[in-house]
């Protein structure tokens, strides 16, 4: 296992993962009755900007940092509705912060979902690495609320669903270091829903040029999952060793209204997120 999410924390990628996440949170939470939200692969849930892992990259410089001044304040998105539809997730990344100065940290989707939840909603947080486990695990010791987990992927969901409320969001969000995550990162799909048919499901994953993507989406619509969203946002054109030039949510029973919210988002946070010719995809790959 070599990858760590803080040298990627706050990256484009993380930026519409978590702007998506924190608005189906928000849906979930809408309905007075508790939920549940199983994360995966949760990483180390907050995450330092000045660290020496995020200083290597400062990917997230093109990230969050198109977003925010050096002084914290927002850098507003043109269109007046795509700046609302972020708000739930600026409200996470401030709330972490430091007014008037500027940002220091990054909430990761663990942060993220303990902030948007309620007192009676339930948390499981799993992450495989032995050192992000120990910081992760750390930093909820006193939240009551929260499990910490340290099991395969795809254990934990299969042990963690159904969840007791019946209601929930399950993030599926590997680091795709292998050849045939894609496989392995569909199979863990396939298995949850087969578990937990109602629940809402986020499978994340990058793209680069190198196939994965296509077959991975071209696989999901094969699958035989209904209510099935895909959202893209690519920020150049993709190219064979041309690193991280987009990234795309697979998302099963987006939560009322995500489907029809996010094309009123995606066309002016791609402009803000470009780095050449940018586009994007909202999709329905499978109808109900
Ligand atoms: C992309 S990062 C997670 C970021 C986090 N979900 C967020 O949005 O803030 C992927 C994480 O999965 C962990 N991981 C890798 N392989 C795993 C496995 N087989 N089971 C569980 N966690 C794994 C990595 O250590 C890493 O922290």
């Amino acid at each position: 296992m070599n990858y760590r999410h803080a040298y990627h924390a706050g990256n484009h990628a993380d930026v519409l993962k978590h702007v998506v996440l924190a608005r189906a949170i928000g849906h979930l939470a809408r309905k007075d009755k508790p939920f549940r939200v199983i994360d995966a692969h949760a990483g180390i849930g907050l995450y330092s900007l000045a660290s020496d892992e995020a200083g290597k990259t400062l990917e997230w410089r093109d990230g969050l940092g198109r977003l925010y001044d050096g002084a914290g304040g927002r850098l507003v998105l043109d269109d007046e509705t795509a700046e609302t539809l972020l708000s739930p997730w600026r409200d996470m990344v401030e709330a972490v912060n430091s007014r008037g100065q500027g940002l220091e940290w990054y909430p990761g989707s663990p942060e993220l979902s303990v902030l948007l939840t309620r007192p009676d909603d339930r948390l499981v947080f799993n992450e495989l690495h032995p050192e992000d486990h120990e910081t992760l695990a750390g930093l909820y010791t006193r939240e009551k609320r929260v499990r910490v987990t340290q099991t395969e992927a795809t254990i934990a969901v299969k042990a963690n669903l159904p969840p007791p409320e019946r209601r929930g969001i399950v993030l599926i969000d590997p680091p795709f270091e292998r050849r045939d995550d894609d496989v392995r990162a569909l199979a863990m799909l396939q298995q949850g829903y087969k578990r937990f048919a109602t629940g809402c499901f986020m499978l994340w994953y990058p793209v680069t040029g190198d196939g994965l993507s296509q077959r991975l989406v071209e696989a999901a619509r094969q699958s035989g999952i209904a209510r099935m969203l895909q959202v893209e946002l690519m920020v150049r054109p993709a190219a064979m060793s041309g690193g991280l030039a987009g990234s795309g949510l697979i998302i099963v029973n987006p939560p009322w209204p995500l489907a029809e919210e996010l094309p009123g988002l995606m066309p002016a946070l791609s402009e803000r997120l470009r780095q050449g010719g940018a586009s994007w995809t909202v999709d329905w790959l499978a109808g109900e």
